[in-house]
């Protein structure tokens, strides 16, 4: 007998033990449970290796040509795979995973901001649209094809706001405006992530570039940034606290100095505001040797130092320069980083790659991306390349009618390249339908391309029209592609104007990633359509709404300048003390934009009326008085004229697009919340409201009301 209880006390203990043994192994049991007990497993050396971020595989991709590196210890905590196929990562994930001591699979990252393999429009044309939900579809096909290459990982989305039109960047964005950011980021995020991201065609999203990037002096990358705490917290702060609360899985901590500090060495931001504040559970990655870059801004005198305080900070993972690994361990013992703050910032990270369901699944897996037929994705994507394009201009020439004869011509019109845009990932140009393509496929024979300029001039005088085709090269936006100016070439310019001599009617096509300086082009066009950058379906888009098979909706996500001299020129701008004939440029440059924030033709005709609140619930009724249906995006502003911090001229507080069928009418309604619809934030973050006047704006409409 007593045999036999010594026999089943042995067996419970060594079942409790194998229990005890593998328990982060085991996928029932609490995330919280499981990084514990696989918190505790590791040694100094992969604890600081599980905080290092490395690049595995090759690419041309222009805007982020990478070669992997080599001997790096498969105990690596993320790698950017920069192939885009699985083989290489799914053969270093099982050296990982089979041949390490603890099996922690490697977290695969890469910049998928526009598609992974597909490509679509920019995120700045995304939020040109004004529709969330067709940006979210789009987006959760980039996830689907980055899971299938094995990347589990997206740095996207990049919500800095952007007001300098010099600075390549603000093509990765979301424009001018705290409340569009910050819907297109909380979007973006949860098509990525879904309610689950260990799902199938799920990733991590990483808000990014935390923060005040697009606030760079001049628009020069990498350029410090002066910001005050009052704009941080009212303006560049909100987008990324939306991400957040959508559940941001990770953050990256950007290039800039931020009033002085850079933001990866900021506790501030990256301990105070994010994990304190904001309850942030999951972890920061710097940008790309941000660390190290710490001693090119003045901030630390050499590496050591450079480590301990980006770490010390809060930046948890280190991209690519391999400080940490290199100092880490000596800084812990001297004491210069604690052990217990290690702990959190592996607990953090292993938190991230249990969520992800990294542990079960941690190999390449065609994720749901066949859900959907290649013609579907493509109508798909000729949708949100048609809704962001935004009308600019229509005397009346557009859309052209059928059996019109149309001169294309201009460097854009055959060029399948700049249509993708930068930050491409792996989008081929094989793939893109050009504007050409499109429009003959729209307008048959009615189009004939010119090939030369010559021959632009001389076809263009036995024709209708002339669709001119202009823009930026894809690579003059983008990471280190500032401009100084932010003209069209010259010669495409030069190009327009003999046209124009023609005195045939010229309809201009601009594709660029940022908003270029029209000003001198825009009296003598009789249309202009800016496409930004559509993407793989940016021909047929172009055509369908210049054939009117579309209908133009798109809006303005940021300001059109006369002139680069007014930059920085924004909508919700703080009011000037003087107006009128006051504060203007004596050299007699405008003060007000060349084309506003939020404004875009349709084809339709759309016509407030009936602006009643009740309550704090806003009604607008918008009639469609022309006879072809279209897409209106209803812009709710609110402006508070006295606060004791002065707050912008106006803010938009909510937005809805929905199509409208001709002669019909809607009712829209925006259910205004008092504290965040009306209520403003100090320069420490604290909510307040002050009773008084405000004045709610839609449309052409407005009324006053007291709260
Ligand atoms: C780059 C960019 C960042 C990108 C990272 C990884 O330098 O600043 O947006 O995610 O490196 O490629």
């Amino acid at each position: 007998m007593k045999n036999i209880w010594t026999l089943s006390l042995v067996l419970l203990l060594a079942v409790c033990c194998n229990e005890e043994k593998t328990i982060y192994k085991n996928p029932d049991a609490p995330i919280e449970k499981r990084v514990e007990d696989l918190l505790r497993r590791m040694t100094a050396e992969e604890k600081i290796w599980q905080l290092t971020q490395s690049r595995l595989g090759g690419n041309d991709n222009p805007n982020n040509v990478m070669r992997g590196d080599e001997h790096i210890p498969p105990i690596v905590g993320s790698m950017i795979y920069t192939s885009e196929t699985a083989e290489l990562g799914n053969a270093m994930q099982r050296i990982a995973v089979d041949s390490t001591r603890l099996g922690i699979p490697i977290l695969f990252g890469y910049d998928a901001i526009h598609g992974f393999n597909s490509c679509f429009p920019i995120p700045l044309a995304q939020a040109a649209s004004f529709n969330l939900e067709l940006a979210g579809r789009a987006n959760e096909i980039t996830a689907q094809e980055c899971r299938e290459a094995g990347v589990r990982w997206n740095f996207s989305p990049m919500t800095d706001i952007a007001r300098d039109a010099r600075w390549g960047r603000v093509m990765e964005g979301y424009g001018e405006d705290p409340l569009l950011a910050a819907s297109f980021c909380a979007a973006t995020v949860k098509a990525y992530q879904g309610d689950d991201p260990s799902q199938p065609g799920r990733i991590a999203a990483c808000l990014k570039h935390y923060v005040g990037y697009g606030a760079s002096e001049g628009g020069r990358d990498y350029a410090a940034t002066d910001i005050s705490l009052q704009s941080l917290w009212d303006t560049y702060l909100p987008p990324f606290h939306s991400g957040i609360d959508a559940g941001a899985l990770t953050v990256m901590s950007s290039f800039n100095t931020l009033n002085g500090v850079p933001t990866t060495a900021s506790h501030y931001l990256l301990t105070e505001v994010l994990r304190e504040r904001w309850g942030h559970e999951g972890f920061v990655v710097t940008d790309w040797a941000a660390v190290k870059q710490l001693v090119n801004q003045g901030a630390a005198d050499n590496l050591k130092d450079a480590c301990r305080i980006a770490f010390n900070a809060g930046a948890a993972m280190d991209m690519c320069d391999y400080v940490y690994p290199k100092h880490m361990q000596e800084l812990i013992d001297e004491g210069a980083i604690k052990m217990k703050d290690v702990d959190e910032a592996v607990r953090r990270v292993l938190r991230v790659k249990f969520r992800l369901g990294l542990f079960e699944h941690p190999y390449a897996d065609p994720s749901g991306s066949e859900a959907m037929s290649p013609s579907a994705k493509a109508e798909l994507f000729e949708d949100l390349a048609q809704e962001s394009m935004v009308l600019l201009k229509n005397d009346g020439i557009l859309p052209l009618r059928q059996g019109c004869r149309i001169t294309l011509a201009g460097p854009i019109a055959d060029d399948k390249d700049a249509v993708l845009g930068n930050w491409r990932a792996h989008a081929k140009t094989d793939r893109s339908v050009s504007i050409l393509e499109g429009m003959s496929t729209e307008f048959g024979s009615g189009v004939r391309i010119a090939k030369t300029d010559a021959e632009a001039l001389s076809l263009a005088r036995s024709s209708d029209v002339v669709v001119l085709c202009l823009g930026e090269p894809s690579k003059w936006s983008g990471e280190n592609k500032s401009r100084a100016s932010i003209s069209l070439p010259a010669e495409q310019e030069e190009l327009f104007f003999k046209l124009a001599a023609t005195g045939k009617p010229i309809v201009v096509t601009v594709e660029s990633g940022r908003p270029l300086d029209l000003s001198r082009i825009n009296e003598k066009a009789a249309a202009i359509l800016y496409t930004w950058c559509p993407g793989h379906m940016g021909g047929p888009a172009v055509a369908g709404l210049l054939s009117g098979r579309h209908n133009p909706s798109g809006k303005l996500p940021l300001t059109f300048v006369h002139d680069k001299g007014q930059i920085p020129l924004y909508y919700n701008h703080r009011n000037p003390s003087r107006r009128g004939d006051q504060g203007i440029y004596i050299d007699g440059v405008p003060v007000t934009p060349l084309y506003d924030f939020g404004y875009g033709l349709s084809y339709s005709k759309f016509e407030y009326s009936d602006l009643k609140l009740d309550g704090l619930t806003a009604r607008v009724s918008v009639t469609n008085t022309s006879d072809r249906d279209g897409k209106e995006v209803v812009l709710w502003y609110i402006t508070d004229p006295a606060c004791s911090i002065a707050r912008p001229a106006k803010e938009l507080k909510h937005f809805e697009k929905r199509l409208i069928k001709a002669g019909q009418t809607e009712e829209f309604v925006f259910e205004i919340d008092k504290m965040r619809d009306l209520g403003f934030v100090d320069s420490e973050g604290r909510p307040f409201f002050e009773s008084g006047r405000f004045i709610l704006m839609a449309g052409d409409q407005m009324l006053e009301f007291n709260l």
